[in-house]
């Protein structure tokens, strides 16, 4: 089985998916990981994210790999060197070339074959898992993914001010939003749930029903 869960930053998809994925026994991918780990490769050799062309080239030596919910790139754990605002940028950047996109595209569904997973990012229930069997997009008020990423942030170690980050998060959101390719949307068969004034739990209770729902129609 597949659970698609896609929606903007700081709408809890990683703490959400995280948890189903641990409470059902299912593989946890996080494509957003992936996209930041390409990011950060790009801006580690001087290069500009944007540059389709020099990107296309550099990303033809990489290697993604998890282990255990960590994010490796050629081998060395990147898991926290790739939550900084310098790469949410990058991220965002990278994620707009077409060659970038296919290659992870390809890469997700590699990891995907033959296993229950719970997939999260932009595009997992429109372009990467169409026929995914549940499909969710979590939304949350600007102000309040903003707070969200701010507490985040600082659990990290990395103090910023709440008015950049919103400031961020708004351009990050259009951003996704307006791209060409596989910009950021809900599935036309998505559920759509605004977490904005709910708690993790109750989110993670409303996605296990639907799963349960999914179960129970196919039997
Ligand atoms: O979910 P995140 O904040 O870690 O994602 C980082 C960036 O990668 C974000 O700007 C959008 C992009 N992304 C994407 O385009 N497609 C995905 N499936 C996941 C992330």
């Amino acid at each position: 089985m597949i659970i698609a869960i896609d929606g903007p930053a700081g709408a809890g998809k990683s703490t959400i998916s995280k948890e189903i994925a641990k409470r059902l026994g299912f593989t946890y991918l996080d494509t957003g990981a992936m996209y930041r780990a390409c990011g950060l490769y790009v801006v580690s050799m001087g290069e500009d994210p944007s540059d389709e062309k020099k990107v296309k080239d550099l990303l033809a030596n990489i290697n993604i790999e998890f282990q255990n919910s960590r994010i490796f790139l050629n081998g060395e754990d990147v898991s926290l060197k790739i939550r900084t605002p310098e790469i949410d940028e990058a991220a965002s950047k990278i994620s707009r070339l077409k060659s970038v996109r296919e290659k992870l595209t390809e890469l997700q569904r590699q990891i995907a074959k033959d296993k229950d997973i719970v997939a999260e990012g932009r595009d997992m229930g429109t372009v990467v898992f169409p026929d995914a069997e549940v499909k969710i997009f979590l939304d949350a008020s600007p102000d309040e993914r903003a707070r969200r990423r701010k507490r985040q942030l600082e659990e990290s170690g990395q103090i910023i001010s709440f008015e950049i980050i919103l400031h961020q998060i708004k351009k990050r959101d259009k951003a996704d939003s307006t791209r060409a390719l596989a910009p950021l949307t809900a599935a036309p068969d998505a559920v759509i749930i605004d977490t904005t004034e709910m708690k993790p739990e109750s989110v993670i209770e409303r996605i296990i029903d639907e799963v349960d729902k999914k179960r129970n129609s196919k039997r």
